[in-house]
């Protein structure tokens, strides 16, 4: 199993091999109506917060509605950083009361379309009536300041409103994706030891739809902290509603009133938990807190997203991922911005839902992530000509480097040659967008997130800490405290420190690699440490070999990634079983449903290979660098030399045909 550090890989340099020279300038039109119209102004903005990043953070936040002004912009005692200690707000309040208070008030917040291709339109009024009335629901729950809420629904308006409510009334929220199975939301709800879980009774999928509240059943068979349990009716499922623990929406909805007075929080009150995949088998609940987190969320999706109020913004990820929280909800809303959603699938009636959204609503600005680029790609180009998407005027995505071929596909096919494409790097303990082009400003070349953004700081070090040279493969870390940095991993600081903060002095390791281009262009490698990009998922392989030894034929098990033209990483997994089971493709079948069932269908190994013995070395440890190698290319070329036993290298080769 993993270490829990993450550790920079053994060797000390990483090599990179990617050339890329293609440059793509913003048009002058662009430029001129961008918010950030030249590299001039971003370098200057860059000096200025570089040379004085508290003043630069202290300005950024004026522009909230404070019920008290901090006392100090940041308090920094590393690595705990507390940002505008003193003050008191709401994100809640700051996303949509002030917008109700202005000409925004019957401007659409929210446009839904569901998979059947019905509608919703919800204006900033209505949002604000709907999440009034359902932060008083929480509050007729029994609800507090710094309880904590699970919430398992699909991509419906009602998520959104559900996450708001809990931040108006202080409740700290903790959406679980609805893809995860029951026992990845017991782990999660007991982690965060949550009072109350919002779920919907199903969510529709390809034309089908699933149960949630079946899972949720099963989920909280063992979590004593559930008091109860809120379900709102969005497929008609037949669901089993329990006597005092189980309570309809629409119920509780029609109890309360439409008027609920905005907690005044301090600026560190715990705003969410995310689960997200760390190096060892169990999921790291990362804690953001509010003032700070609203700060970046929303500068950051003013700049990279250059929002303007005639915008309609269509970010094609989950609510229950980080880029939902930030670019779905928080960023977008706190500037008061129109914010598209779709429920379902990207494929479903057929390859073209996307397209057919774009033209039928004139999005003019599309996020998405590089695995769904690449599924178009392949799925043909036909799909996208079709439709006329002249209304886009931005593209951008995340969660995963873009290969140049997807990108330049992208840039042709999808932004017509004219939109800019911003490549935006960062991660769910950054709570916001870290490196991205500022798209009136940075010239892109595909395949780079390009230059952080104003008030942040990153770096590309050797393993001894000290700055890399131009195209010197290294460390992606960042030197200075930001606004929205994870504060810690719920109820675990020791493995917060460790994680983050003792690998490299005074620096927050990342866990990426990156090189910088001459043009101090950041070009990520990738994860250095048991992390996996899954389809823009991260997934630690140490939970997958969790799952997989949780199995009662498995003996030993041990899961690296191979590059996958589609998803961008695919999972092997190399198993040894118990003498008294023979692996066949039955047992492959089930060992992947049983991981499905552990964690959920996008943690499935792509391929099961079946070992004897894993390589390892003398003490012990597992050699993954091999096994990564003969997953990959089936044959090892590197060092062997700490190899205890030679004889298991030849049993693992040439499996690929049985899966
Ligand atoms: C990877 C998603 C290259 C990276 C917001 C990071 C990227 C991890 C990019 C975080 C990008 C994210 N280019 N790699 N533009 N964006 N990554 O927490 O490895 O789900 O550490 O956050 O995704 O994944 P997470």
């Amino acid at each position: 199993m993993a270490t829990e550090k993450t550790t920079a890989q053994s060797s000390d340099s990483i090599s990179s091999v990617l050339s890329e020279r293609r440059k793509f300038p913003p048009s002058a039109e662009f430029s001129s109506n961008a918010n950030v119209s030249s590299m001039e102004q971003y370098e200057k903005l860059y000096a200025d917060a570089a040379a004085d990043p508290e003043k630069y953070w202290g300005e950024q936040a004026e522009q909230f509605h404070w019920f008290k002004k901090w006392d100090t912009v940041l308090d920094w005692k590393p690595p705990y950083a507390k940002w505008y200690d003193g003050g008191k707000t709401n994100i809640c309040y700051n996303a949509i009361d002030v917008h109700v208070k202005s000409w925004r008030k019957n401007k659409a917040a929210i446009i839904w379309e569901g998979e059947e291709g019905n509608e919703r339109i919800l204006t900033y009024g209505e949002l604000h009536r709907q999440v009034c009335k359902f932060a008083n629901v929480l509050k007729i729950a029994g609800i507090k300041p710094g309880d904590r809420v699970a919430i398992y629904m699909g991509m419906v308006p009602e998520l959104i409103i559900a996450v708001l409510a809990c931040a108006r009334v202080g409740a700290v929220h903790n959406v679980i994706f609805a893809g995860f199975s029951a026992h990845a939301i017991t782990e999660r709800v007991n982690d965060s030891r949550a009072k109350l879980v919002i779920c919907a009774d199903g969510t529709r999928r390809r034309g089908g739809s699933i149960n949630l509240k079946n899972i949720v059943d099963e989920a909280i068979v063992n979590t004593p902290s559930v008091r109860s349990v809120i379900v709102l009716k969005v497929t008609n499922e037949t669901v089993h509603m329990h006597d005092g623990m189980d309570h309809w929406w629409h119920d509780l909805m029609g109890l309360a009133v439409d008027d609920c007075e905005p907690a005044q929080l301090d600026s560190e009150h715990p705003l969410f938990v995310l689960y997200t995949s760390g190096s060892t088998g169990k999921p790291k609940g990362i804690l953001h807190t509010t003032a700070g987190y609203m700060v970046h969320a929303a500068t950051s999706f003013k700049y990279v997203f250059d929002i303007k109020d005639e915008d309609i913004y269509f970010c094609t990820a989950d609510v229950g991922w980080i880029t939902g929280h930030t670019y779905m909800a928080y960023g977008p809303l706190l500037n008061g911005a129109t914010v598209f959603m779709y429920e379902g699938a990207p494929n479903y009636p057929q390859w073209d839902r996307f397209w057919d959204i774009i033209n039928r609503h004139k999005i003019t600005i599309f996020y998405t992530a590089p695995t769904a680029i690449r599924a178009f790609i392949r799925a043909g180009n036909e799909w996208v000509t079709k439709h006329d998407l002249r209304s886009l005027r931005l593209l951008g995505t995340v969660g995963e480097p873009i290969n140049p071929e997807a990108w330049m596909w992208y840039h042709k096919y999808v932004g017509q040659e004219k939109c800019p494409i911003v490549d935006t790097w960062w991660q769910t303990e950054t709570g916001g967008i870290m490196v991205s082009p500022l798209p009136g400003a940075t010239p892109t070349k595909p395949g780079t997130a390009t230059r952080p953004l104003p008030g942040i700081m990153v770096d590309v070090v050797r393993k001894d800490g000290t700055t890399c040279d131009a195209n010197e493969g290294g460390y992606l870390v960042i030197k200075q405290p930001w606004p929205s940095m994870l504060r810690t991993i719920y109820g675990d600081n020791e493995r917060y420190e460790k994680t983050y903060w003792s690998e490299f002095q005074n620096m927050y390791f990342t866990g990426d690699g990156a090189r910088k281009d001459d043009d101090g262009y950041i070009w990520i490698m990738g994860r250095v440490d048991d992390v996996v990009n899954v389809s823009g998922h991260r997934l630690g392989t140490s939970e997958v070999e969790s799952a997989l030894v949780s199995h009662e034929s498995v003996a030993e098990a041990a899961v690296v990634s191979r590059p996958d033209e589609i998803k961008g990483n695919a999972l092997v997994a190399f198993v040894t079983l118990k003498d008294e089971y023979e692996g066949d493709m039955k047992l492959r079948e089930a060992l992947r449903n049983h991981v499905a069932k552990e964690i959920g269908p996008i943690a499935k190994p792509d391929e099961i290979r079946w070992a004897k013995g894993l390589p390892k070395t003398r003490s012990g440890k597992i050699m993954r660098r091999l096994l990564r190698e003969l997953a990959t290319s089936n044959e090892v070329k590197g060092d062997v030399t700490t190899l205890e036993d030679f004889g298991v290298l030849e049993t693992l080769r040439g499996q690929e045909d049985e899966n």
